[in-house]
């Protein structure tokens, strides 16, 4: 399929239309079974240069553009959190202007989404939400990729994602929306999805999509086939973690939860994981675990992403 998202900047995961989202995650499928044959492609960004601009700690998301980036023959330039300062040393609005003038695009982790839109709107070059407050539209691809691989199809499946309605979760909506899966998050009462993500979603859905909530995990997850959970308290939350983990109680995936969805239902979780938490041990390195080639595909849904937004 042809698309043209060149330029593009992807700020939600609802940023790609169901035919371009469906593009990228073939074009990730696809180059992953190549890369895996010996195929090593043809550098189509060579020449490139992308700014990793983070203002949180990262493993999967760093590394992962990183090599993304160097596969396809581009320069990857890493800026840690002490280094920049968005809207501190340096407005954003500056930050913007002046990066543009170096690089071919802008892959960002920030705290408010606000960033991100003003990064977009001052700077000349395409803004890649590599993870805000509201949203990680690169993680929700990778998840979708990994959903397609492992259970043959988007439309029609049903996600259950146990936990805290979080940035992870508001990608997940979204992306699963665009491609035809219906999500129910199921979490503590006061941890719901904001109401633009429920609002953004419902209006985005194809193919049947649906959007619920639960307080009842047991009962949402009956008849699943994806299990989704992620840290009940995201970075910055450090502070409220001892209230989460009591309000969070129940919300777990452990084996007594994983045997009431579909016997051959996958669990994904997006890492860190905290095993005294949000998901036993044994479950997530379990026989049912997606998680590793969830954390992997990390790397080719960016890739398929950055081929088509830079080439
Ligand atoms: N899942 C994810 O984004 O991991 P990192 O925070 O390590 O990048
Ligand atoms: N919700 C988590 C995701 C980490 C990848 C956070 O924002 O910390």
């Amino acid at each position: 399929m042809t698309i043209d998202i060149k330029g593009r900047h992807i700020l939600s995961a609802a940023d790609l239309e169901p035919n371009e989202l469906r593009a990228v995650l073939d074009a990730a499928i696809a180059a992953k079974k190549a890369w895996a044959a010996g195929d090593r492609g043809d550098q189509p960004l060579a020449g490139k240069q992308v700014a990793l601009l983070f203002e949180k700690p990262s493993l999967r998301t760093r590394v992962s553009f990183e090599v993304g980036l160097k596969r396809l023959g581009a320069a990857p330039l890493y800026m840690s959190p002490q280094e920049v300062g968005l809207g501190k040393r340096e407005s954003v609005e500056d930050v913007a202007k002046v990066i543009s003038r170096y690089v071919d695009a802008i892959v960002c982790r920030t705290f408010a989404h606000a960033n991100l839109e003003e990064l977009a709107r001052h700077g000349s070059v395409p803004i890649v939400n590599a993870l805000c407050d509201a949203e990680h539209p690169c993680q929700a691809y990778a998840d979708l990729q990994t959903i397609l691989e492992h259970r043959g199809s988007l439309e029609g499946q049903r996600m259950v994602y146990v936990g805290d309605g979080n940035n992870v979760a508001a990608s997940l909506c979204l992306a699963g929306a665009r491609a035809g899966v219906s999500v129910t998050v199921a979490c503590p009462k006061g941890y719901e999805m904001p109401d633009w993500v429920i609002a953004r979603s419902t209006e985005i859905a194809t193919a049947g999509a649906t959007f619920a909530h639960s307080h009842d995990p047991s009962a949402a997850v009956e008849g699943a086939d994806v299990l989704y959970t992620d840290v009940w308290a995201s970075m910055g939350q450090e502070a409220e973690a001892a209230e989460r983990k009591k309000a969070f109680a129940g919300f777990r995936i452990d084996s007594a939860l994983l045997a009431r969805a579909k016997d051959d239902a996958i669990v994904l979780h997006c890492l860190p994981a905290h095993y005294d938490e949000e998901i036993e041990h044994a479950v997530a390195h379990g026989p049912r675990s997606a998680i590793w080639d969830q954390a992997e595909n990390r790397l080719h849904a960016q890739q398929a992403l950055l081929r088509f937004i830079l080439s």
